[in-house]
């Protein structure tokens, strides 16, 4: 949506970056498990920002695909790549129009919700493929301004994804953290579907 566009393209033209240079904690927690399962090394980053979690995967062996809405963001993160000598295949695209053809491996959806979006990701993803997902939580303790339509509600990250043919590997909700988020990692079931 343009107005996204609008807004964090602000955000990120500002000289520093906004976010941190490391990764997820959840994603560094679970790079064993990622390395150990994933059944290939094509990675997607689902509004992946100035890049952190995507570089970080690509640091780790994978081929990595990073979709934003924001010019800003991606300017940023292919600046960063270049000086750490790091590829990542960056694209500009709002993903409420974009359509996901490709297959992953391994999909990351950090802080961005869509809800529309999870059956596509699910369908996007190779048998036995990860999709890994943290996002903030609308609890009476979280601060700041946010879209409610932006929010997981309580326990819904897990209903969400008990449709899809698949097992839950990890899944937990803080609803007291700073700021309280739902992570949960999903493995698509390695039974061929049509
Ligand atoms: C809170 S940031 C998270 C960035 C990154 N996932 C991370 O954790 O470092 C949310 C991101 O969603 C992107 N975004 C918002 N609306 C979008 C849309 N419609 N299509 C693609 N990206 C979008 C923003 O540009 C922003 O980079």
């Amino acid at each position: 949506m343009e107005k996204d566009r609008t807004k964090w393209n602000s955000k990120y033209g500002v000289p520093d970056y906004i976010f941190p240079f490391t990764p997820s904690r959840f994603l560094e927690e679970n790079l064993d498990l990622v390395l150990r399962l994933a059944p290939g090394n094509r990675a997607l980053d689902i509004a992946c920002g100035e890049g952190r979690n995507a570089i970080y995967l690509a640091r780790h062996g994978f081929d990595v695909t990073a979709i934003d809405i924001s010019e800003q963001g991606l300017a940023k993160g292919r600046t960063r790549c270049w000086r750490e000598g790091i590829r990542v295949n960056f694209v500009c695209a709002d993903l409420e129009q974009y359509r996901l053809s490709e297959k992953y491996d391994v999909i990351l959806n950090f802080n961005f919700l869509l809800r529309d979006l999870v059956p596509e990701a699910i369908a996007s993803l190779t048998p036995g493929g990860l999709l890994i997902m943290e996002t903030i939580v609308d609890t009476p303790n979280l601060e700041g301004m946010h879209t409610k339509s932006f929010l997981l509600q309580p326990g819904e990250l897990r209903r969400l994804f008990a449709w899809y043919p698949g097992k839950i590997l990890r899944s937990d909700e803080s609803p007291t953290g700073t700021p309280p988020v739902a992570r949960m990692i999903f493995q698509k079931s390695a039974a061929p579907m049509n």
